[in-house]
């Protein structure tokens, strides 16, 4: 594999999320001049490496006039901003800035980059979006899912949707990466693999249902990113291995030096995250747990899906999950938040 080329000046929104700051990183590292988007920029000065290559930008991706002056002068852009953690806010999403943020907000930026004549925005999707097929592995051709799991997953149909209109008379190289479930370091949010590490971590989680999902470092997905500015045509899934559940929050039990929590069946988390939920509502406190958030541990349990197409267009190298849960372990050590 060649070794990739690197964009001399490159604009990452989202840059204090897990993705985005691993982007950030990598870049820097690499010599770009790298402006961050960010929405609180006291909070980015704490997650983000100082660094004389990394300019610090406060916006937001739903007023582009925020970012504009980023453009010019651009040679990639990289999209990871999005309304995600906050999809499992108590009270429920807000559903119209979910569609501003994860739709509205590409096509604005899509549009803005070529004004610019910015030759390449990299868009972040998710191997959520995917269907499953029975028996098979699901790649790039693969039909997404009729029936989203959620609005979140519904807007990043309609994101991609908007993308593939775009690309029939855009100037503008869109590669479109879809990561699977996120872990590493740099997840301040946390999204919901750090709440998840968090917990087992401090011992609150003593029970998790059996099932799996596919895992990936975000070091990694960024380094695909990297590589798909740089030679990427079309869509890359970006799955790493499907993993047992129990099996991950054993490994970060060990990392951690806690108690791994004892896997049950679906049915019976369920069963217990509503009790937990209908507890919380007489309380009128947000429940422990939900039966949302059971369902989202669970959504990956029958899809498996084939990141081929990534690892031999984009060079992209999957590291064990051990290695990242040590690593994010350190992280949070670091930021104090363990
Ligand atoms: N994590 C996963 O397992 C996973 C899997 C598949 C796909 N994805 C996708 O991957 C991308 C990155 O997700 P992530 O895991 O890095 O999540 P994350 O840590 O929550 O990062 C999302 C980032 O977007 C920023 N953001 C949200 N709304 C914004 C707005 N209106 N203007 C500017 N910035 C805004 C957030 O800013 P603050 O830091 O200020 O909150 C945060 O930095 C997203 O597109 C997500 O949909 C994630």
């Amino acid at each position: 594999m060649e070794p990739i080329t690197t964009p001399r000046r490159a604009l990452v929104t989202g840059a204090t999320g897990l993705l985005g700051s691993s982007i950030t990183r990598a870049l820097a590292g690499l010599g770009t001049e790298v402006t961050a988007l960010v929405r609180d920029e006291r909070r980015a000065r704490r997650l983000l490496p100082s660094s004389g290559r990394l300019r610090l930008l406060e916006g937001d991706v739903t007023r582009p006039e925020s970012y504009a002056s980023a453009l010019p002068g651009c040679d990639a852009v990289f999209h990871t901003a999005a309304y995600f953690r906050e999809y499992d806010q108590p009270g429920g999403p807000d559903l119209a800035l979910l569609e501003r943020t994860n739709v509205w907000a590409v096509t604005a930026l899509l549009e803005a980059a070529a004004r610019e004549s910015v030759p390449v925005v990299v868009h972040t999707s998710s191997h959520g979006i995917l269907a499953p097929v029975p028996g098979a592995l699901a790649d790039e051709s693969s039909p997404v899912t009729t029936v989203p799991r959620n609005g979140y997953i519904a807007s990043k149909i309609r994101a991609e949707e908007r993308i593939r209109e775009f690309r029939r008379h855009g100037a503008v190289r869109v590669p479109v990466i879809r990561p699977a479930w996120m872990w590493g370091p740099g997840d301040a949010g946390p999204t919901s693999s750090g709440r998840l590490f968090l917990a087992i971590a401090r011992g609150a989680l003593r029970v998790v249902p059996r099932g799996g999902n596919h895992t990936v470092d975000a070091r990694d997905v960024a380094r695909a990113c990297i590589a798909a500015a740089a030679v990427g045509k079309g869509t890359y899934n970006v799955a790493g291995a499907w993993l047992p559940l129990p099996g991950v929050c054993a490994d970060i039990a060990g990392v951690t030096g806690t108690t791994a929590p004892r896997a049950i069946s679906p049915r019976v988390a369920l069963a217990a995250a509503g009790a937990l939920e209908f507890g919380a509502r007489l309380r009128r406190r947000p429940p422990v747990a939900s039966r949302d958030g059971v369902r989202a541990m669970l959504e990956g349990s029958h899809r498996r899906v084939s990141s081929a197409r990534a690892e031999q267009e984009l060079g992209v190298v999957f590291r064990p999950i051990r290695q990242t849960l040590e690593d994010e372990a350190a992280w949070y050590h670091e930021q104090e938040m363990l």
